[in-house]
């Protein structure tokens, strides 16, 4: 049996690696579930992982990591409204002060953000939920509400 990536190196294998799959989807609910991290991860890796690299491990005290973040975690509904909005202000992650501005992502559609929300909020070790496109839309309605 191949355990990660001993020899396999095609890209699903790689995709496949560190992903979260939450138990309990069913087989056309997972499919689509996998697209959305496919998809999720070409768009990190263009709009993110310049700062935050494509492991998710941040860069030193300027950006935060996105793995294992406790602030991912605890704020998992507003990680949409920081992917279009960026973020601004001290916050702490796993109790470092982190305070640079982030851009926002006006350009990106509803369902790029909920394609990257659902693979950065599943990669690395994270494991957090399938982050449809109805509801990235409905937890985007709240980040409006807030300015
Ligand atoms: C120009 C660098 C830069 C880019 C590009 C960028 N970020 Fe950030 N990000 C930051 C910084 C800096 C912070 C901390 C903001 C603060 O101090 O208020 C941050 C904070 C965050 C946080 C909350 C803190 C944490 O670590 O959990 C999330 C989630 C996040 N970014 C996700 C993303 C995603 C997803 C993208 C791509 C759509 C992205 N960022 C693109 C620099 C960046």
């Amino acid at each position: 049996m191949l355990i990660n990536g001993c020899g396999g190196g095609d890209d699903k294998k790689e995709e496949a690696k560190g992903f979260y799959i939450p138990e309990g989807l069913d087989s056309r609910t997972e499919l689509r579930y996998r697209q959305y991290a496919v998809q999720g991860r070409i768009l990190y890796k263009q709009h993110c992982a310049n700062c935050h690299q494509e492991d998710g491990t941040g860069l030193g005290e300027l950006i935060p990591p996105l793995a294992k973040s406790d602030y991912l975690e605890k704020n998992l509904q507003h990680v949409v409204c920081i992917i279009r909005n960026g973020l601004q202000g001290p916050v702490v992650v796993n109790g470092v002060e982190y305070n640079q501005p982030m851009p926002p992502n006006q350009q990106l559609k509803n369902i790029e953000i909920a394609e990257i929300a659902t693979y950065i909020t599943n990669a690395w070790g994270n494991k957090g939920e399938f982050i449809t496109v109805q509801k990235a839309q409905e937890w985007l309605k709240s980040c409006e509400q807030e300015e």
